[in-house]
């Protein structure tokens, strides 16, 4: 679908050819903008997540049904910001909805363990390998929190070693410098996958170091894949000097069957889930080795007390369950993954039969577009794109009809088919052709 027929401007530069796209935006959804307006009068900006904010305004959805999602203005968009990876089963999957009717209709808020949780956490512990218990709690920010507090408590170490720009929820957000509300722990950094940096923290700060936490892909710091090797070298390390290795794989997790940790088979000590595993209500979890986990029997000697309301709430319970052991199939994940790398690699081809300086970054249903030359191994040459051509895609793509991500990172669904895979891809070609003149030339893979 497009809103309005883009004819490019003659000898406009950067800014021009932008303002004129944010003005057909502007132009086609007076709605979402006065909710906006509104909106600032309780909350700040009129937002109430970061990343869900994109100038001149933010869109407001009014539903969604399998990819597809349509604003209060009336359009209808295929869907690939995926709720940031949250949305792997699409809006209206009927299998996970049906469950969440019945137990609806069974009562709420029971108080006490209920029929949902044990059953989930024994497929959780059957599907990724190195899981062999887990603890529920309520997003992946709040997982990551416990596992290196688990980790710190266990090893009675203070450090935390981190990747430069690489995300780990609101308050342990490590890119461009870090955040001001990061949790005070003291971190120390080292460059994603670069052996000699990684090394050589992790050696300086034996005595102290608690634990190392990586993405096994970086999701937020671009959908840069980490190569295997250097994963195993920091699987060796961390055990060589006594610390715990903790996998984030709240994104990464989609990536694989038994997510990526297993398809690349090394087992971190620890590792948090988060997303698509509540079934689209809100979740998260953290889970590994039984020796580390068994710390939270509260019958044990020493026991952590871990509390938490809605750890155990049947909604994430119940739906999660249904979503992971009747909808997430093995099949169902290979396919998904497959299209993604089918559509990166066109992507890319397109990228380079255009002659456009950018690279489509990352592996199976996850990626990033980024406009710069290629290749890329690490978030530092990333932060040489110039922000108003990402900026430009986002809008384009939008009035073309397709909701991606402000930062060009694309998720897929699982009802996301070929049909929309073509789609998209054309729709991304037409903008390439279309501001061919105003991106920067020089494709290199
Ligand atoms: C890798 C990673 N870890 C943790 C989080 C935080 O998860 P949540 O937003 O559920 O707190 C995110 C969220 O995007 C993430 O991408």
């Amino acid at each position: 679908m497009l809103i309005e027929t883009v004819v490019p401007l003659r000898n406009a530069n950067l800014d021009d050819v932008l303002a004129d796209a944010r003005q057909r935006f502007t132009h086609a959804n007076p709605k979402s903008k006065q909710r906006h307006l509104a909106a600032a009068a309780a909350l700040p900006g009129g937002n109430t997540r970061a990343v869900m904010w994109y100038p001149p305004f933010p869109l407001t959805l009014s539903g969604g049904e399998g990819c597809r999602v349509t604003d209060i203005d009336g359009h209808t968009y295929v869907d690939l910001v995926s709720e940031y990876t949250a949305g792997l089963y699409g809006h209206s999957d009927p299998t996970i909805a049906a469950t969440l009717i019945k137990v609806i209709q069974q009562g709420v808020l029971l108080g006490s363990p209920n029929q949902y949780e044990a059953r989930y956490a024994a497929a959780i512990v059957d599907r990724f390998p190195a899981i062999e218990r887990v603890r529920f709690c309520n997003s992946g920010t709040e997982a990551n929190i416990m596992a290196l507090s688990t980790a710190r408590a266990i090893t009675g170490r203070r450090k935390i070693l981190a990747f430069r720009e690489g995300y780990h929820g609101g308050v342990l957000t490590f890119a461009h410098g870090g955040s001001p509300l990061n949790l005070p722990f003291p971190f120390v950094f080292a460059d994603y996958n670069d052996a000699e940096s990684v090394t050589s923290v992790i050696r300086s700060n034996a005595d102290d170091l608690a634990a190392v936490i990586i993405e096994p892909m970086m999701g937020g710091g671009g959908c840069i894949p980490a190569l295997k090797d250097f994963l195993e070298l920091v699987r060796e390390l961390t055990a060589e000097i006594g610390a715990l290795l903790i996998f984030d794989e709240v994104m990464t997790s989609r990536l694989h069957f038994r997510g990526l940790h297993g398809a690349h088979g090394i087992n971190p000590d620890l590792m948090s889930l988060g997303k698509y595993l509540g079934g689209g209500a809100s979740f998260g979890a953290f889970g590994g080795r039984a020796d580390l986990m068994d710390r939270f029997d509260p019958a044990s000697p020493n026991a952590f007390s871990h509390g938490g309301t809605f750890n155990n709430n049947i909604l994430s319970m119940a739906a999660g369950f249904t979503g992971l052991t009747e909808v997430l199939t093995e099949t169902a994940s290979r396919e998904m993954n497959d299209r993604g790398d089918r559509l990166r690699a066109a992507m890319n081809n397109a990228l380079e039969a255009h002659d456009v300086e950018g690279i489509v970054l990352g592996r199976g249903s996850l990626m990033n577009l980024h406009f710069v030359r290629g290749p890329v191994l690490t978030p530092a040459p990333l932060d040489g794109a110039d922000p108003r051509l990402i900026a430009l895609y986002h809008v384009e793509m939008l009035l073309r009809g397709f909701h991606v991500t402000p930062r060009g990172m694309l998720a897929l669904s699982l009802p996301f088919g070929e049909a929309e895979l073509e789609g998209f891809f054309a729709a991304f070609d037409d903008f390439l052709t279309t501001h061919k003149q105003i991106l920067p030339r020089g494709f290199a893979a």
